[in-house]
């Protein structure tokens, strides 16, 4: 089974599981800056299966789950979580959370300002809003291959690229403009091992940038971007590494 959020890209769950297991896992870091507490009702942004929101609660604290996603949606509700489908543009919430929560969803959100102005709709006045994203610089090695393979192959044609990742200073800037005070914000560059390689990557994360080729032509398209990754991304034994960069703040609702 298979879903699409706003970006066209196609969330399936399954292969979620077994190729971005170290997403969750690598969530320590953002889940420790949150801190939540027993009595709290927390908002997980972009919740995808659950395995964060499920953390959380597991720390005593309320959590419900928001995802775009179909398909994520079906594998948190699996794990007995309280989810619910939102456009993380368009949150439904008015008051009601001590913290808004996000670990690697916020970049897929290309309107910041909306998605910021309905986190601070969702919080109460001192509620904590608490995310981990791509920032500035993510995946710019992938990112210049798929535009290299996709300007070649369709020129003329702007790139479908999903993907809106920060500057420290730009996410600064917008969370103040609504009302945020930003009480810690870092750029981290942070290699990361592929365990299952580039190529299921691009399968589990790029869809929407090859979706407007032929269904033929696709394959051989995510050939040649892993193709040009190698000498960049692929270490002397092998091994895969996603080049990236985290965005990891902290703010509060005045
Ligand atoms: C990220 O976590 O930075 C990311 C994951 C999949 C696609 C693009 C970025």
């Amino acid at each position: 089974m298979s879903s699409l959020d706003g970006s066209g890209q196609v969330w399936r769950a399954d292969l979620y599981a077994q190729h971005a297991r170290f997403v969750p896992e690598l969530g320590q870091a953002v889940l420790d800056l949150l801190a939540p507490r027993i009595d709290e009702r927390i908002l997980d942004l972009g919740c995808g299966d659950g395995r964060l929101t499920a953390a959380i609660a597991g720390l005593g604290a309320t959590v419900v789950g928001v995802d775009a996603a179909p398909d994520m949606l079906a594998a948190a509700r699996e794990r007995g979580l309280t989810v619910q489908q939102a456009d993380g543009h368009a949150l439904p919430f008015d008051g009601e959370f001590d913290a808004v929560f996000s670990n690697a969803a916020l970049h897929w959100m290309t309107r910041p300002d909306e998605v910021i102005a309905g986190v601070h709709r969702a919080l109460r006045p001192g509620g904590r809003f608490v995310a981990e994203c791509g920032g500035h610089g993510n995946t710019a090695a992938i990112r210049v291959a798929l535009h290299a393979v996709m300007r070649q192959r369709r020129p003329y044609h702007p790139v479908n690229d999903p993907w809106y990742y920060p500057h420290p200073d730009d996410y600064a800037r917008r969370l103040a403009a609504h009302g945020f005070e930003v009480r810690e914000m870092q750029l981290i560059p942070r290699p990361t091992l592929l365990p299952t390689g580039m190529a299921v990557w691009l399968e589990t994360f790029t869809g929407s940038v090859f979706a407007p080729l032929p269904p033929a032509e696709r394959k051989e398209a995510a050939a040649a971007v892993v193709d040009l990754l190698a000498p960049a991304l692929r270490d002397t034994e092998g091994r895969w590494f996603a080049d990236y960069v985290r965005l990891r703040f902290s703010a509060v609702r005045t």
